[in-house]
């Protein structure tokens, strides 16, 4: 076997503290400066030594090929651990055991019956807003995306006040989960707000679990299938696992999809020729109707600045660790280390995506597109063991939430305002997004009347 590879140091590291400030301070321009130095770069947090793969051979092999000698790193662990040991916490034989016992609930028919809810939450949005509002996006996008979770995870009306509660907290909630990665212990102690809503919370899931669990329907949501998963022994989950995986899920299933649909109405409103491509399928496939899951298959530009925006936005920062030593490309890697990639920075990789500051969906024009790309050079829901269950579940719901609020309102962009991307947990989201709403006078003129779908509550 060859001499192991030289790994190159980043530069800048500061004395005692290393890369710490460049990554608190500006993590995208840092990170995508690594692509240059080489395909795997040393940086230090604090005098602990990273390691940064650059190159999406490495990526892949870390995360799909060579997957067995890495486990997750400890950021979600952390960040979560105050939920309990949920599906997105665990690593080894306790996750393989619950990812198995989560899938149904993000098989593709599920996902098309969730496609009611989410429909139902953008009419919410899109009837909350009037002519020349100026929308702030992100908090906008952020309410829709936890009604569409809360509207998937209980269809019945048992589940109402857990999911009516769940929308009332689950900002709060959030920022428990984004403080307690960085200071765990200390700011699990004060008395915030998500702190104060976490016990209410969790009894009303608890409440609502032994309700359905009584009457014994299934009712095509999440909940009811958790109530139904068994594992490899035919063991099911017990009702405190279930309340835990509620919780979890309402926190995972929000920042991502809130965060790509903002960026999605951003790049619309900056580009009025890809506009006008959307709102011609979106009128001429739904005619007015709301979509149902037939129709998310023909809207195919949709579905593309969808794929666009996951590609251009996604997000910053994944994290594994070495469980034993390893190579990893030419690169010797002994055991205990952590691995950083960014899949912000390899979407933004010239030599993966041919003018990556240009928002193109019909990059992803052709069917085999993504077979065309650099293998490993497609990360924005990881890969492997680990990889993102609710990847399906996303593009269904930003491509519901530009559909409806496609058909109703151009969002316009503020003049004289610049939009920077910056980082919010693991995602990338647009700062100080503001838009205005202006109503689509062809929606208005051919459709006026809003028709609302029926969930089975
Ligand atoms: C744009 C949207 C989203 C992005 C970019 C995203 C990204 C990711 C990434 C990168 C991971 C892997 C974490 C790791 O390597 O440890 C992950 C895991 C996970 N995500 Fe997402 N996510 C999104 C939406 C969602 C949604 C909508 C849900 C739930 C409805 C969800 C639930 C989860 C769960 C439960 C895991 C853990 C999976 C496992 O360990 O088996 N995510 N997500």
């Amino acid at each position: 076997m060859p001499a192991p590879l030289p790994v190159p140091d980043a530069p800048g590291s500061w004395p005692g503290l290393g890369h710490v400030p460049q990554l608190a301070l500006r993590p995208l321009s840092f990170l995508s400066s690594l692509n240059d130095l080489g395909d795997l770069v040393r940086i230090r947090l604090g005098r602990k030594p990273v390691y940064v793969a650059t190159h999406p051979d490495l990526i892949r092999s870390m995360l799909v090929t060579d997957g067995h000698a890495f486990t997750r790193g400890e950021g979600h662990a952390k960040a979560l651990s105050f939920i309990g040991p949920i599906l997105v916490a665990t690593t080894g034989e306790p996750h393989r055991r619950q990812r198995r016992m989560m899938q149904p609930c993000f098989h593709r028919r599920r996902i098309d019956s969730y496609i009611t809810g989410m429909t139902a939450a953008a009419l919410d949005t899109a009837d909350s807003w009037s002519a020349d509002d100026v929308v702030d996006v992100l908090p906008a996008m952020t309410e829709l995306a936890t009604a569409a979770i809360t509207k998937s995870l209980f269809f019945s009306k048992l589940g109402e006040e857990a999911e009516v509660e769940l929308r009332k907290v689950g900002s709060a909630i959030l920022q428990v989960a984004r403080m307690s990665a960085v200071a765990p212990g200390i700011y699990r102690r004060l008395p915030t707000a998500g702190n104060r809503a976490l016990p209410p919370a969790r009894a009303l899931i608890e409440r609502t679990i032994a309700d359905y669990r009584a009457e014994g329907q299934d009712h095509g949501d999440m909940l009811s299938m958790l109530l139904r998963t068994t594992d490899a022994d035919g063991v099911g989950l017990t009702d405190e696992e279930i309340r835990d995986e509620i919780m979890g899920l309402a926190i995972t299933g929000i920042g991502g999809p809130a965060a790509v649909a903002s960026w999605a109405f951003h790049e619309l409103g900056q580009n009025p020729e890809m506009e006008r491509r959307l709102h011609e399928e979106i009128d001429t496939v739904l005619d007015g109707r709301t979509p149902g899951h037939q129709d998310i298959a023909r809207l195919t530009y949709t579905q593309q600045i969808v794929k666009e925006a996951l590609r251009k936005y996604p997000g910053w920062v994944g994290m594994r660790h070495t469980r034993e030593a390893v190579r990893l490309g030419g690169y010797e890697l002994p055991a205990g280390s952590e691995i950083l990639y960014s899949s912000y920075a390899l979407h933004n990789d010239a030599r993966w995506y041919p003018e990556p500051d240009r928002f193109d969906p019909d990059r992803w024009a052709s069917k085999n597109s993504e077979g065309k790309l650099r293998k490993g050079a497609w990360a924005p829901f990881a890969a492997g063991v680990y990889k993102c269950i609710g990847d399906g579940f996303t593009e269904v719901e930003v491509a519901v939430v530009l559909a409806v609020i496609g058909s109703r309102w151009r969002l316009r962009p503020v003049p004289g305002r610049t939009v920077r991307a910056v980082h919010q947990a693991t995602h990338v989201v647009p700062g100080r997004l503001r838009m205005i709403a202006e109503p689509r006078s062809v929606h208005r003129e051919g459709h006026s009347s809003r028709r609302a779908p029926e969930l089975s509550r």
